[in-house]
């Protein structure tokens, strides 16, 4: 459970100033937010980075239906100042111990004509900021319709952005890497509009969204605290270089509704000249609420492997009969042939089974396509698909959780919702109970396709109360959750850590579906992953896939990249996505997937420039050993790995997975070569990664058995 370790809160109510101009500096001086009112009463901000300007005065307020807008026409009451600084422990996370300490300005405003109150609260941070808007509980307004949040963010230039387009239905692009100005060009001749999805603008990007100024300033847009509200898209603007918010909107035009007193999320930077900066930044967490779940003993980190990659490349499928006429609620199942493809058979589980428990580090097998609905779900934008409930006939449940739970493993449940939320909400207590009846403890579920009801979007409040509603009824059963095609994750899981997982960006499937850019995995940590974690599912072993029919794609990483991005790209939840088979052709690198936790102490970020390479170590929180993990783009790098994070005066064994020299995403991703080698906290090793590579080292303290081992040489 959260203790807290230290809370200091000053409280200094600025009466005797208005207002109408305010500064604060984040507590190591380097950050200075101004806020001021104009001469019409606008509200505005800016922000200063060791003395130059990174915000300059930005404009803030919300556009509302049926009612004045709030965006000017404010005079000024008082400004309240108050510093806070806390230590607190999370349930899972990157270290056992996070610092939030910030200073903070409340400025409350009154708009002059409407008597009616709006807060702007700031928070800065020695690695960035946070504000909202509040609205204390008042007189003249109750209900409000959000037409659009007006929220600026100015830039000093035409930053470098680290980017993808604005879509209110999906995140599941490749990034792109390019100017400010260059974006709307970019979106109008690669980014196309597709039927099942909404692109709203050219202009539009999502977030967190990174920008790299030619100052070598880095900036990282995005919220905090999503609850209740749409979710937030940018709209740049090249002539003025100002990047305005834009919110989600629901099946009739509105943006979101809010009753007082309430507030909005967290609009936020992390800014800081130092890449590794952004990964250690716990700015986000910082800004939502501790934990709500009092007894969290049951919320575990969870290594897995599933019964999926072999669906996903289209080896078998998730259909128990031949897909396409099969309507759910029409048919018997047990007068049906089965179509001879179907993964979550009993005997096909059992297989995983027998290979996963072999190596006892895996906790649960993920079974998708083990209950009835899968004929007849994809794209038919109905309510009715799925009941969650009722396994197929070739699927013996209460035998295999034995079979899996005498092994020491579980099933992990998973719950395709075709984003039919009312169907999955009136089921959803059931479904649940089914899970805790049945030994599940751990869910994945998913929202592909349209929303039922139609119009809505995956992003917009309704939407993102059904994901909060899934997220805090799961909790009453003591099940923890890992959603897909959710809306992308704002630091959520310090109030809630039974969200273990997301995946909200291109994961692992994309390498099936024609590639991933290999820049993707340096980009992820710099942005999707500063909200929270990612099931990226990793640990794919076989990079050709074009022998499967049907199938045209090959994984654009090398397999020693795969091995790396269990420590990269962190999570609680790590697959070892890939089939048995595949794994046996290689196992002595798969004893890196076996041998890596789900589960630190500490992490150090070693080096970092986002789409070019990320370098992480990470030690475990069971024991002394480590964990280094390198990525890079699609260029080759050589990489200078100092192992000053170990303890002095130790010895240590490190076994490194790098790529073999002529390893190549394109043309040999699979060659790999294992190096072991003693180190001390003195050390030092040049890591080659080829184009799309990477490398992953684990690294125990030496024993006597040791003793004739030489000290670590990649030649
Ligand atoms: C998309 C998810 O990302 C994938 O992991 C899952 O297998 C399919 N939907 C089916 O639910
Ligand atoms: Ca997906």
């Amino acid at each position: 459970m959260k203790r807290i370790f230290l809370i200091l809160a000053a409280a200094l109510v600025a009466l005797a100033t208005p207002a109408a101009a305010q500064t604060i500096t984040s507590p190591n001086g380097q950050l200075s937010l101004t806020f001021s009112l104009t001469d019409s009463g606008v509200p505005t901000y800016a922000v200063d980075y060791k003395s130059a300007a990174v915000i300059l005065p930005s404009q803030l307020g919300l556009k509302l239906n049926g009612a004045a807008d709030l965006l000017d026409g404010f005079a000024a009451g008082e400004a309240v100042k108050s510093t806070f600084d806390e230590t607190w422990e999370p349930v899972w996370g990157e270290e056992t111990h996070i610092r939030n300490h910030y200073n903070e300005l409340l400025v409350r405003l009154t708009q002059t004509a409407t008597g009616r109150q709006m807060n702007i609260r700031f928070r800065l941070f020695n690695d960035g900021y946070g504000l909202r808007y509040e609205f204390p509980r008042q007189k003249r307004v109750s209900y409000m319709t959000i037409e659009d949040e007006r929220t600026e963010w100015a830039l000093t230039g035409d930053h470098y952005a680290f980017w993808m387009p604005g879509d209110y239905d999906t995140q599941e692009y490749d990034y792109f890497e390019s100017r400010l100005s260059e974006m709307g060009q970019i979106a109008a001749a690669h980014v196309s509009t597709n039927a099942s999805t909404t692109r709203f603008s050219d202009w539009g990007v999502q977030t967190a969204l990174t920008l790299k100024s030619d100052e070598g300033v880095y900036i990282t847009i995005h919220e905090a605290a999503l609850i209740d509200y749409s979710c937030m898209h940018l709209i740049y603007n090249p002539e003025t270089k100002v990047f305005t918010s834009w919110l989600t909107p629901d099946a009739i035009g509105n943006k979101g509704y809010i009753q007082t007193p309430c507030h909005t999320p967290w609009r936020t930077a992390v800014i800081t000249d130092d890449a590794r900066e952004l990964l250690a930044s716990r700015l986000t967490l910082n800004l939502n609420e501790p934990c709500k779940i009092e007894d969290t003993s049951w919320i575990k980190p969870v290594k897995y492997m599933g019964v999926w990659w072999e669906l996903i490349t289209g080896t078998n499928s998730w259909s128990y009969a031949t897909e396409g006429n099969i309507k759910l609620d029409q048919v018997d199942y047990a007068t049906l042939k089965p179509s001879g493809t179907h993964g979550a058979t009993t005997e096909n589980v059992k297989h995983y089974i027998d290979f996963a428990s072999k190596w006892g580090c895996f906790d649960q097998l993920l079974v998708e396509g083990w209950n009835i609905g899968w004929e007849d779900w994809f794209g038919k934008h109905k309510d009715f698909v799925f009941d969650f409930v009722t396994p197929y006939p070739d699927f013996n449940l209460p035998e295999l959780q034995k079979y899996a739970n005498e092994r020491g493993m579980r099933l992990m449940m998973h719950h395709e919702t075709s984003a039919s939320i009312r169907n999955y909400e009136r089921r959803m207590d059931e479904a649940y109970k089914f899970m805790v009846d049945n030994g599940y403890n751990a869910l994945k579920s998913g929202y592909v396709g349209n929303i039922f009801p139609r119009g809505e979007h995956h992003y917009g409040q309704l939407m993102n109360n059904h994901y909060q509603y899934a997220i805090e009824k799961a909790a009453e059963y003591k099940i923890v959750v890992n959603a897909h095609e959710a809306v992308r994750p704002t630091g959520i899981c310090r109030t809630w850590p039974n969200l273990i997982g997301n995946e909200s960006a291109r994961g692992t499937e994309y390498q099936s579906f024609g590639g991933s850019h290999p820049h993707h995995v340096t980009i992820l940590p710099f942005t999707r992953l500063q909200g929270g974690p990612m099931d990226y599912t990793p640990g794919i072993f076989r990079m050709d896939l074009t022998d499967i029919p049907g199938n045209s794609s090959k994984v654009l990483s090398t397999l020693a990249n795969q091995l790396a991005l269990y420590v990269t790209l962190y999570s609680p939840l790590q697959m070892a996505a890939d089939t048995p088979e595949n794994y046996e052709r290689y196992i002595d690198a798969f004893q890196f997937i076996v041998d890596v936790p789900v589960e630190w102490s500490e992490s150090r970020y070693l080096s970092a420039e986002p789409g070019d390479y990320v370098v992480i170590a990470r030690k475990d929180k069971k024991s002394s050993n480590w964990f280094v993990g390198g990525v890079t783009d699609e260029n080759q790098r050589t990489m200078t790995v100092k192992f000053d994070f170990l303890e002095k005066g130790k010895q240590y064994v490190a076994t490194v997975y790098a790529d073999a020299p002529n390893a190549d995403y394109e043309t040999n991703p699979e060659a790999y070569r294992i190096v072991e080698g003693k180190i001390t906290a003195k050390s030092a090793a040049k890591i080659f990664m080829a184009r799309g590579g990477g490398f992953a080292i684990s690294i125990r303290e030496a024993t006597k058995a040791d003793r004739k081992m030489k000290n670590l040489i990649i030649k």
